[in-house]
């Protein structure tokens, strides 16, 4: 609404538009109050959202693990996966693209890094929770969490994060630091601590 605002006033010859007030109020908008005398409150279309409905999209994960399902990925049978789904973009080891690199551990120096998972992102489970909504790009959601644990394995692997042997969980994924973690401060809105 700021926006409109902003773009009636430029538009109007006294830089008020309409229903614009001097203090950036707009008494025209859309509230409750305004609708026009006999106006329904409800047009009835459309149905509550179900729990059920709601679950399907309520699929977020936090850094700290929060939101992880249940089921486990291994880095081979990630190696597997990554090689039918994400290869042919993002590259045989994660470097070669034709779309984002993945693999770039030890990147960091010198500042600022390349934004690449493995040098960048501070929390791994951001890369199950980025792959499972919204990859591989044509088909998102069309992995299984075990996929998307043994993919998050896979890569981590090739990041030089995991050993060859490793195995995610909800638990192991959520331990493991990545070496951006502690690049990250809390902004304090006067440029924070020193950069390390
Ligand atoms: C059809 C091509 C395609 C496939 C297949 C694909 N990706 Fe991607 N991926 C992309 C593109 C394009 C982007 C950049 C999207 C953007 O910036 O909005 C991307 C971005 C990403 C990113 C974010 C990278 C960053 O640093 O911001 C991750 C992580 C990722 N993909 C993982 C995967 C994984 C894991 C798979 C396999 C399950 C996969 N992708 C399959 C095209 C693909």
């Amino acid at each position: 609404m700021w926006i409109l605002v902003g773009a009636l006033a430029g538009c109007a010859p006294d830089g008020a538009g309409p229903g614009a007030q001097a203090d950036g109020s707009n008494a025209g908008g859309g509230g409750a109050a305004s609708l026009a005398a006999g106006a329904p409150e409800h047009f009835g279309f459309g149905t509550a959202a179900s729990e059920a409905r709601i679950a399907l999209w309520d699929i977020d994960v936090k850094p700290d693990g929060e939101g992880l399902p249940p089921g486990s990925g291994s880095v081979a049978d990630g190696r597997q996966v990554y090689e039918l789904a994400c290869m042919q973009c993002h590259g045989p080891t994660g470097t070669e693209g034709p779309n984002d690199r993945l693999v770039a551990a030890g990147d960091w120096d010198p500042w600022p890094p390349g934004r690449v998972f493995g040098a960048y992102w501070p929390y791994a489970t951001t890369f199950f929770d980025y792959t499972r909504r919204a990859m591989p790009q044509a088909t998102p959601g069309s992995l299984s969490d075990d996929d998307v644990y043994a993919i998050t394995a896979y890569v981590l692997h090739l990041n030089g994060l995991l050993p060859e042997d490793a195995v995610l969980d909800a638990e192991s994924l959520a331990a493991v630091e990545m070496p951006a973690r502690e690049r990250f401060v809390p902004d304090n809105r006067t440029g924070g601590p020193e950069i390390r």
